[in-house]
């Protein structure tokens, strides 16, 4: 049984990081897509509204499970017998922080391996960051995010 973590800020999920989950699921008996509790950012959404718009958005893959973690991700791994961590990588510009963090990682916790995949080469250009801002300023975005997500940002901004 190998299981994997993907860990993320996830404010909010987008199809880009779903992308990656989908491809993680094909390649791994079990997913669990770990939303981080405290990156040091400041989230749009909270905690379990992020949980809930990732739990609605992959409601039909059934080796994909959500949950949140605070503290290390290698202790959250390990908590959840997790063998590796993914991670996506979209442009070169995302290298340097992945390469670093994945080092990092491993010297935290030599037994977990960090797997890059690659999104599809729409989604390279995405982030959260981009999407709340576009739909706090009422753009659609709609093409970019899950429909649950759609609905939260509408609702958030009171479209
Ligand atoms: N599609 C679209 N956007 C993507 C994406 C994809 N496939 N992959 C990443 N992104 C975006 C995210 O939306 C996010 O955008 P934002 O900054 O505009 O909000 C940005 O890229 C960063 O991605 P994310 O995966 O959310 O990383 P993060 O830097 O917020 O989170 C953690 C990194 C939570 C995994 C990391 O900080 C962590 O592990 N923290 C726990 C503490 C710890 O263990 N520290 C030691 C690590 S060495």
């Amino acid at each position: 049984m190998r299981k994997v973590i993907y860990p993320g800020t996830f404010d909010p999920v987008t199809n880009g990081h779903i992308d990656i989950i989908k491809r993680a699921s094909e390649l791994f008996d079990e997913v669990i897509v770990t939303v981080a509790i405290n990156p040091g950012k400041t989230p749009l959404f909270t905690v379990n509204e992020r949980v809930n718009m990732l739990q609605e958005s992959l409601k039909d893959f059934k080796n994909i499970n959500v949950d949140s973690f605070d503290g290390l991700v290698v202790d959250h791994a390990h908590e959840v017998g997790a063998v590796g961590i993914i991670r996506g990588l979209r442009a070169v510009s995302d290298f340097e922080y992945e390469f670093q963090m994945a080092l990092m990682n491993r010297k935290l916790a030599s037994d977990l391996t960090t797997v890059f995949l690659m999104p599809h080469e729409k989604y390279t250009y995405l982030n959260s960051s981009i999407i709340r801002n576009l739909a706090s300023l009422n753009s659609d975005v709609s093409d970019f995010v899950p429909d649950v997500v759609l609905k939260a940002l509408n609702k958030k901004f009171s479209k």
